[in-house]
C-alpha cells in the first residue's frame, strides 16, 4: 500500500476502493488518526499536512490536541464518544494506546493497526480492509493483557468519520408485519444514536443506516451507510465534533457484566460495513448488494436459481391433515412451485402456539409414518421438500422443558418471562446445543430436507445462563455455531433466517444462512415500503417475498393477483396461500407469474438494482444498468393518481447511446377497465401503446410515458438493447 512520510513523525497509509478512498495519519505511539473516507482520491494524492500538532490550539483548549482516532479512548483529552470504555474493578478507567503498529494484510486493501496501552495493561487489533466494492470492513479484538479482570462496557466494532456536511441519517423503525419503515432524522450537534436491546436483531431497529450529503438523491451524490453484522443487541451513533465533522460509531450493546475479560483473554467485535457512494442510494445499496453477495455460503460455492417456495403458514397453519398437505403439494406444483416448504404444525403435540416447541420429531397423530411419505411425495411432485423449525426455544409446555427446566434463560428470583407462550434456551450450553444439534441431524439424515425455515418468535428477556450472567452475545454465536454444524454435516442444505418475518435480517446471519423471511406481512402495499428499505444493505434474490391471499391476513386489505405477485417478483418469489381452492382461471393467472418469475430470475437476482420514484404515487425498480443487454422495470402504483396524465418515468441506469425495444410483460395486466366508473375512453388509455423502440437518452431525460394504473397496481416492462 503506499505509505508517504512528509515528515519524519508522520506516515499515511492509504487504501483506494474503487471509487473510495481512506487515509490514515499514522505515527508509533499513538492510535491513528482519521484524516478521510470518501470518495476516491487520485493514487499518488499527498495529504496536504500532518494534522497531529498541526493545527493552533484554540482557547480554553488542552495543550495536547486530540483529534479523531480509529479508536478514541475515554480520559486521557478525548471528550467525544469512545470505542472503548472498560476498567478494572473501577480502576484504570482510562485509556490511551502508547503503541502503534501497522501491518499490511493484502497490499492496498487490508491492514491490521496493532495499538498497545501500557499503562492499562491491554491491546487492541484493529481490521480494516476496503474491498473492490468499496465497503469498508472495520472489526477488533481487544486483549486483556493485565493480571486483573478487566470490565468491558463498550467496544465499538468500527468508528468512522463522517463530513463536516453530512446532513440527515435514514435509519428504520418497524414493528411485527411493519418492518423497515423508514425514519429521516436531521443531523445536528446532538448525539444521534439507536440501540436495541431485544437480544435478536429486532424489528424495530435494523443495525445500520444512510448518512446523506446535500443534495443526494436515489441516484446521485454522496452518501456513506454503515452496517453492524450482528444478530443481537446494537448501539449505534454518529456524534458532530468540534472540528466540524461527525464521527460513527457503531457496536454491541453491552449488558452489565456481560464482558469481564480474564487475565489474557481476549474480546471480539463483529464486523462493520461501511461504504461511501458518489452515485447516491442506489450506488451504496449495489456496493453492500456486491459484498453481501460474494459472503452468502451457497451449497457448492454458488447461488442455484432461485426456487419459487410455496409455504404452509397462511395455508393450513396448524391444522396439518395428511391429505390436505397432499393436495396443497399437488396444487402446488401445478402451478410451478419448485420447494414446499412445511411450516409450524408438524411435531410432536404442536397444534397451537401454546406448547411443543422443543419436541422435535414428528407428531404420530398427524404423521403416522413420519415426514417420509410427504417429503417423498412432495419430491415425486417434483418439488425440494422443507421444513420449518424453531430451534432455540422451547414452550413450557413440552417434554424438553419438563425434562430440562433449567434450559431455559432464567434468572433466579425472576418470573419466567414468556412470549408467544415460549422461552429461549441456553443455546451456549453445549448439552443444549448438543441435543438441539442431535434433534436436527436425525431429522435431516431420515428425511430427505432440502432447506429449513429457521425461525426465532421472540425477545431475550430475563436472559441469564446458569451462572447468572448476561448471557445475550453468547446466545448469538452459540446460534452461529448451531447454524455452521448444521451445515457442515449436510453441505446441500439451504437455510433460511426468519424471526417472527424481519427481526433477524442481518449480514452476519447471512453468512450461515442463504435467505431472510423479509416480514411476516404479506400485504403487497406494506411490503412496497418493507422491500425497498431492506434492498438498501441486502440484494433481492435472498429477500423471502410472497404472494399472499386476498384479503391479506395480517392487513385485511384485498389486492388484485397483479399487484400481489408484481411486488413478490421483486425478490425470491413464493407462495403463501391456499391454492387448493382456486378457480382454474386463477390457477393459470397465477402460472403465469410464476412462469415470468422463472422466465426473469436471473435477471432479476443478478447485477444492479435501482430504486426511484416518478411523482404521484409511483415507485419503481429496474434491475440491470448500461452494459446489461435488457433492463426489467416493476412499476408500482401504490396510491391513487391525484394528476389528470401520469408523469413519466425516467430511466437513468440506460446507454444513452443506444435504442431499446420496450414490451410490456405483465401476465395480468392492472385491472383498471373492470371499474364502473371508468368509461371507454380511459380505458383505451389504459392500453398504453409503445412505441417499436426508444433511444436511451430519451428514456433517461424525458422519460419512459406510462398508462394510467389504478391504486395498488404493478406494471412489468423489459427493455431490450437493440444491437447497433
Ligand atoms: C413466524 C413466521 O414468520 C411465520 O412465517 C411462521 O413460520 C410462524 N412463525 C410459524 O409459527
Amino acid at each position: 500500500m503506499p505509505t508517504h512520510a512528509p515528515e519524519a513523525s508522520a506516515a499515511f497509509t492509504v487504501l483506494h476502493g474503487t471509487h473510495s478512498s481512506v487515509v490514515l495519519e499514522v505515527r508509533p505511539d499513538e492510535a491513528p488518526l482519521w484524516r478521510y473516507w470518501g470518495p476516491r482520491l487520485p493514487d499518488h494524492c499527498v495529504p496536504l499536512a500532518p494534522l497531529r500538532d498541526g493545527r493552533a490550539i484554540p482557547p480554553s483548549s488542552m495543550e495536547l490536541d486530540q483529534p479523531l482516532t480509529v479508536a478514541p479512548t475515554f480520559g486521557v483529552g478525548w471528550y467525544g464518544q469512545s470505542a472503548l470504555l472498560a476498567h478494572r474493578s473501577g480502576r484504570q478507567f482510562a485509556q490511551q494506546f502508547t503503541a502503534c503498529r501497522i501491518e499490511t494484510l493484502v497490499p492496498g486493501q487490508s491492514i491490521a493497526i496493532h495499538l498497545t496501552d501500557s499503562v492499562a495493561q491491554l491491546r487492541l487489533v484493529l481490521h480494516l480492509a476496503l474491498d473492490a466494492n468499496d465497503v469498508l470492513q472495520l472489526r477488533c479484538e481487544l486483549f486483556n493483557d493485565g493480571a486483573d479482570v478487566l470490565d468491558v462496557h463498550w467496544l465499538a466494532a468500527g468508528t468512522v468519520p463522517l463530513p463536516g456536511d453530512a446532513q440527515g441519517v435514514r435509519s428504520y423503525t418497524g414493528q411485527w408485519a411493519n418492518e423497515f419503515q423508514l425514519q429521516v432524522d436531521a443531523l445536528s450537534r446532538s448525539l444521534w444514536q439507536r440501540e436495541n436491546r431485544r437480544g435478536r436483531t429486532s424489528h424495530d431497529s435494523f443495525p445500520g443506516a444512510v448518512v446523506t450529503t446535500p443534495g443526494a438523491t436515489q441516484h446521485t451524490g454522496t452518501v456513506y451507510g454503515a452496517h453492524l453484522a450482528w444478530s443481537g443487541n446494537h448501539r449505534q451513533a454518529i456524534e458532530w465534533l468540534h472540528d466540524g465533522q461527525y464521527q460513527w460509531q457503531m457496536g454491541e450493546w453491552l449488558a452489565p457484566g456481560e464482558v469481564r475479560l480474564a487475565a489474557g483473554e481476549s474480546l471480539q467485535t463483529p464486523t462493520l460495513f461501511a461504504s461511501c457512494s458518489t452515485q447516491g442510494l442506489n450506488g451504496l445499496a449495489a456496493n453492500f448488494h456486491a459484498t453481501v453477495r460474494s459472503r452468502l455460503p451457497w451449497p457448492g460455492g454458488r447461488m442455484r436459481p432461485r426456487p419459487v417456495h410455496l409455504n404452509t403458514w397462511e395455508a393450513v397453519y396448524f391444522d396439518h391433515r395428511t391429505e390436505d398437505i397432499r393436495a396443497l403439494a399437488a396444487a402446488a406444483a401445478s402451478v410451478g412451485v419448485e420447494r414446499f416448504v412445511l411450516d409450524d404444525g408438524w411435531f410432536q403435540g404442536r397444534h397451537s402456539d401454546q406448547a411443543a416447541l422443543g419436541d422435535w420429531w414428528p407428531d404420530p397423530g398427524k404423521y403416522p409414518h413420519g415426514l417420509q411419505p410427504l417429503a417423498n411425495h412432495v419430491n415425486e411432485l417434483g418439488m425440494e421438500f422443507g421444513l420449518w423449525v424453531e430451534p432455540e426455544m422451547v414452550n413450557p409446555d413440552s417434554q424438553l422443558f419438563r425434562t430440562h427446566p433449567d434450559w431455559a434463560l432464567q434468572l433466579e428470583g425472576r418470573p419466567l418471562l414468556t412470549m408467544r407462550n415460549q422461552l429461549v434456551l441456553d443455546v451456549a450450553r453445549p448439552e443444549v446445543a448438543d441435543y438441539l444439534f442431535t434433534q436436527l441431524d436425525t431429522l435431516l439424515q431420515n428425511v430427505p430436507i432440502a432447506y429449513l425455515k429457521w425461525d426465532m418468535n421472540r425477545d431475550l428477556t430475563t436472559a441469564g445462563d446458569a451462572l447468572g450472567r448476561p448471557a445475550y452475545r453468547s446466545f448469538v454465536h452459540a446460534l452461529y455455531a448451531l447454524l455452521d454444524r448444521v451445515r457442515a454435516a449436510h453441505p446441500q442444505l439451504e437455510i433460511e433466517s426468519c424471526a417472527s418475518g424481519g427481526a433477524r435480517l442481518d449480514m452476519g446471519v447471512l453468512v450461515h444462512t442463504h435467505r431472510v423471511w423479509t416480514s411476516d406481512c404479506n400485504d403487497a402495499l406494506s411490503r412496497v415500503s418493507i422491500q425497498r428499505g431492506a434492498l438498501q444493505f441486502l440484494p433481492p434474490e435472498i429477500l423471502g417475498a410472497h404472494i399472499g391471499p386476498a384479503p391479506v391476513h395480517t392487513t385485511g386489505r384485498s389486492q388484485s393477483l397483479n399487484f400481489r405477485a408484481g411486488v413478490a417478483l421483486s425478490g425470491h418469489l413464493g407462495i403463501e396461500a391456499d391454492v387448493r381452492h382456486l378457480s382454474d382461471e386463477e390457477r393459470m393467472a397465477l402460472g403465469r407469474w410464476v412462469g415470468l418469475y422463472k422466465q426473469l430470475r436471473n435477471r432479476l437476482h443478478t447485477g444492479q438494482v435501482w430504486l426511484g420514484e416518478a411523482g404521484d404515487g409511483v415507485l419503481w425498480q429496474a434491475h440491470g444498468d448500461a452494459h446489461a443487454s435488457e433492463v426489467l422495470l416493476l412499476v408500482y402504483r401504490t396510491t391513487p393518481t391525484s394528476h389528470r396524465n401520469t408523469p413519466p418515468l425516467r430511466l437513468s441506469m440506460l446507454r444513452t447511446a443506444a435504442h431499446y425495444t420496450i414490451e410490456r410483460l405483465d401476465p395480468t395486466p392492472p385491472d383498471w377497465t373492470s371499474s364502473p366508473l371508468n368509461d371507454a375512453a380511459l380505458a383505451a388509455g389504459a392500453q398504453q401503446a409503445l412505441p417499436p423502440t426508444a433511444h436511451g437518452a430519451w428514456l433517461a431525460a424525458v422519460g419512459l410515458p406510462l398508462p394510467r394504473m389504478n391504486a395498488e397496481s404493478a406494471l412489468i416492462y423489459r427493455l431490450r438493447l437493440v444491437p447497433p
